[in-house]
């Protein structure tokens, strides 16, 4: 078995399980500074973009290709590939589709396809100046496209809205949900679709504070909402996308409402994925090669699953004991370290809330 990765950034996160499975691994990256070059058994420096990548797969004659794109700008063109190989050349690309990552890299596209599903959104207006804002303070202003809370405020009044339109000309403006944040990923392949345990990020905040900066527990425990409604939420969002791969997916509870609501698709990997192998014992990123070597079915993953208590904090830098090899599973180690020096996060898994408490406060965390 012979696969393309494309991306060298989040490559340590499966090295391990490359290996473990004996694939020959081929990597392109455009940046020749990247981290992880020394990992892959090949190493492919080429321009910016798709084109290099296509080439390589088809003369090196590769099975399948895993992109390992961690940001949103190049999915639409990792989509067009898609297409291209598997329909002129029959290799697998283990991505999103060009509709899946049409609908999901806009936010305001999101929002349209959520209303056709029939899935609760919470409700919004498209401003192009902030005399048509008909909706009550506080609202959530957003471009159609952003990740990690770029270019989005938390209005709490019309002077709040001006000054948004100072820098912006257009806006997706969405009413406040004061409630809890929760994350979900829903692996995806050949119509085959599992909703993984969701992952609490905290509750929302008048600041607009980014889940990136709590702390977050899985399984998602929240008084008066059952997990199995989310997970049948995002099941039925991912069936609708119709298409391959990881979808991580934001929703908020409500309490006052008592309503689910639907807020983003990601159709990447993404943050919330250490969390949920720590909380399942199932690696979405592992997946992803699993799919690719045809070992990607529910039962397989069903099989899998295993129950933990878990949390994810933020640490600046780690300097605690030591981690076992390899540094990014579970497999040896009851919790792992990642993120870039400085943004370091520690995400830890125990089979009880007591013990994991223990071991939260041992690390002095
Ligand atoms: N309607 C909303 N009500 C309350 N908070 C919101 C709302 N929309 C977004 N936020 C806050 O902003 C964060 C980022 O919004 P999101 O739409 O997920 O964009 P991003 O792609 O930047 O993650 C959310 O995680 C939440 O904390
Ligand atoms: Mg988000």
């Amino acid at each position: 078995m012979k696969i393309l990765f494309i991306g060298s950034r989040l490559y340590d996160d499966v090295d391990f399980y490359v290996k473990q499975k004996g694939i020959e691994s081929i990597l392109t990256e455009s940046n020749e500074e990247a981290i992880n070059l020394d990992l892959p058994d090949q190493v492919f420096i080429v321009p910016r973009g798709m084109d290099g990548p296509k080439q390589i797969a088809v003369t090196q004659n590769v099975d399948a290709v895993v992109p390992l794109i961690g940001i949103d700008p190049p999915l639409i063109q990792v989509a067009e590939m898609k297409e291209e190989l598997e329909n002129d050349y029959g290799i697998p690309v283990i991505a999103a589709d060009v509709r899946a990552v049409e609908l999901t890299s806009n936010k305001i596209n999101t929002k349209k396809f959520y209303n056709e599903i029939g899935v609760a959104t919470p409700e919004y207006q498209i401003l192009n100046s902030p005399e048509e804002l008909t909706l009550d303070f506080p609202v959530v202003l957003k471009q159609g496209a952003g990740q990690g809370g770029k270019d989005i405020k938390v209005a709490k009044n019309i002077g709040d809205v001006e000054d948004y339109f100072k820098e912006f000309s257009q806006a997706l403006c969405e009413k406040f949900v004061e409630g809890s944040e929760i994350s979900i990923e829903v692996l995806g392949y050949n119509g085959e679709y599992v909703a993984l345990p969701p992952i609490y990020k905290g509750e929302t905040t008048i600041e607009g504070t980014h889940p990136l900066n709590k702390v977050k527990l899985g399984p998602c425990l929240i008084n008066g909402l059952d997990n199995i409604l989310i997970q049948q939420t995002a099941y039925k969002v991912a069936k609708n996308l119709n298409s391959d791969g990881i979808f991580e997916m934001d929703f908020m509870y409500s309490h006052v409402d008592n309503q689910l609501y639907a807020i983003e698709v990601n159709t990447r990997p993404n943050g919330t994925r250490y969390l949920t192998n720590a909380t399942c014992n199932v690696n979405s990123l592992c997946e992803l090669i699993n799919m690719a070597c045809g070992d990607f079915s529910l039962k397989n993953v069903f099989d899998r699953i295993e129950y933990y208590y878990s949390t994810e904090i933020p640490i600046g830098n780690y300097e605690g004991p030591e981690i076992k090899e390899p540094v990014k599973s579970f497999s040896n180690n009851d919790f792992i370290v990642h993120g870039p020096e400085g943004y370091q996060r520690i995400t830890i898994r125990a089979k009880s809330k007591k013990e994991l408490k223990k071991f939260t406060d041992d690390l002095y965390l």
